[in-house]
């Protein structure tokens, strides 16, 4: 005879053979577009040549640039720009494309060209914003439609050759992102480590999210987590450890810390992440934070955790003109901290399955 407990035992155990499995299968895929050969790069990120992936283009090199940004594929026919690369159906990725153009045609002219995933507008690159550092870089979220997610480059202006440098797509949780529904995607707008020392990545982040660090004015300061360890098993969005080890403040309570978001005039709405971990042991209870949109309240009060995180998710249509602050409510003692923020466009995705 069978009793229950037996029974719940043994379907406890193959959900967690099934999760186990599932991890197993997750898309890593790190494309250095134009090359013929494989690398390691100083994050154990492998990166594979583009050979597999596609017959069309002309791959360039540019003896100058780093690693990864020293080959690229240009399209000068116009169509087959597309990249294909397989996932497990329905999963939600992070698709980034990396855009470096080096002079490598001689014509010192940096093309203006779009950028397309699954049929969806996903962004105008302009590379002349990145003549001469390697960071223009765009990311994306969205759920598959397929086996496989399609990452294209096509030409919009005459003698604009589109190219691209670097391709990667990476497997999120499907728990993670859970407020964006299913036909709605996430464009990259900011993703930064308030007051960490070098940008953070995989394998810091397992998802190879790119947190970059951000300096303020001279009225903001950075703060370490005297925290020997943080606790981020129970933050939905699974940020790395690393990006919760420090923080900005402000000098006092009167002051707020004040994030400017780089969007359009028009309003489009945003996903925002917000991170907060308190930094001192002594403090906890005596900090108490509040979000405000253009001075008005929309979340709080906080208070951020010590060895632990809070989460905070704001959705809401908002314009440059708007500000984010975070501000010390009138019960707090010491002044507002924020350890870290994610700003993403939400954006429709076409009904098309493919391009
Ligand atoms: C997805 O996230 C949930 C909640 O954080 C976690 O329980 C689960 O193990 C994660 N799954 C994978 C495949 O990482
Ligand atoms: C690099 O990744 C490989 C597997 O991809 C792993 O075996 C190895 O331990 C990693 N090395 C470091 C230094 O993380
Ligand atoms: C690409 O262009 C060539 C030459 O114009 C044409 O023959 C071919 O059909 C095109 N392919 C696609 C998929 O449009
Ligand atoms: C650009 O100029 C360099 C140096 O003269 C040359 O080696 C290279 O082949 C040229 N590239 C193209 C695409 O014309
Ligand atoms: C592209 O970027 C350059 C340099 O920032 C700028 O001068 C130019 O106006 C931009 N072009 C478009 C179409 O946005
Ligand atoms: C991907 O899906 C298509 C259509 O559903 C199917 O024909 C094809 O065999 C699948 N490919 C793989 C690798 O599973
Ligand atoms: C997305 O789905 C929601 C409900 O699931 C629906 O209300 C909304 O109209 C859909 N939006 C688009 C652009 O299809
Ligand atoms: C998708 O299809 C639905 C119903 O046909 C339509 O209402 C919606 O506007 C479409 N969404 C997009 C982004 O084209």
């Amino acid at each position: 005879m069978t009793s229950p407990q037996n029974t719940l035992l043994v379907a406890t155990t193959l959900l967690l053979f099934l999760s186990f499995s599932k991890l197993s299968l997750t898309t890593f895929v790190s494309i250095d577009c134009g090359s013929y050969e494989s690398t390691i790069d100083t994050n154990n990120i492998t990166w594979i040549g583009d050979g597999a992936y596609i017959q069309f283009g002309e791959s360039h090199q540019i003896p100058s640039a780093p690693s990864i940004f020293n080959t690229l594929r240009a399209f000068p026919y116009g169509n087959e720009s597309c990249y294909s690369i397989e996932v497990e159906n329905g999963e939600k990725v992070l698709s980034r494309a990396t855009f470096f153009y080096g002079n490598y045609d001689n014509k010192s002219s940096p093309p203006i060209f779009d950028l397309h995933f699954d049929g969806n507008f996903w962004a105008s690159v302009n590379t002349s914003m990145a003549s001469s550092e390697y960071n223009l870089d765009y990311e994306a979220i969205y759920a598959t439609k397929g086996n496989t997610t399609n990452i294209c480059v096509t030409q919009k202006m005459p003698n604009h050759v589109p190219f691209i440098t670097s391709l990667e797509v990476r497997s999120l949780n499907s728990t993670m992102y859970s407020q964006l529904e299913p036909n709605h995607s996430l464009i990259l707008l900011g993703r930064y480590a308030f007051g960490a020392d070098k940008s953070i990545r995989y394998p810091d982040d397992a998802y190879d999210r790119i947190w970059k660090t951000v300096s303020g004015d001279g009225l903001i300061s950075r703060v370490k987590s005297d925290a020997f360890n943080i606790d981020i098993s129970t933050v939905i969005d699974n940020p790395p450890q690393a990006a919760m080890n420090n923080a900005v403040t402000t000098p006092d309570k009167d002051h707020q810390i004040l994030y400017h978001l780089f969007i359009p005039h028009k309003e489009v709405p945003l996903y925002i992440n917000t991170y907060f971990s308190e930094v001192t042991k002594d403090a906890a209870g005596a900090r108490s934070i509040e979000i405000h949109v253009d001075s008005n309240p929309v979340y709080g009060p906080i208070a951020p955790p010590f060895g632990s995180v809070e989460e905070v998710y704001i959705k809401k249509s908002l314009s440059q003109d708007t500000s984010l602050a975070f501000v010390a409510r009138p019960d707090s003692t010491l002044p507002p901290i924020l350890n870290a923020i994610e700003v993403y466009q939400i954006q429709p995705l076409a009904n098309a399955t493919d391009t």
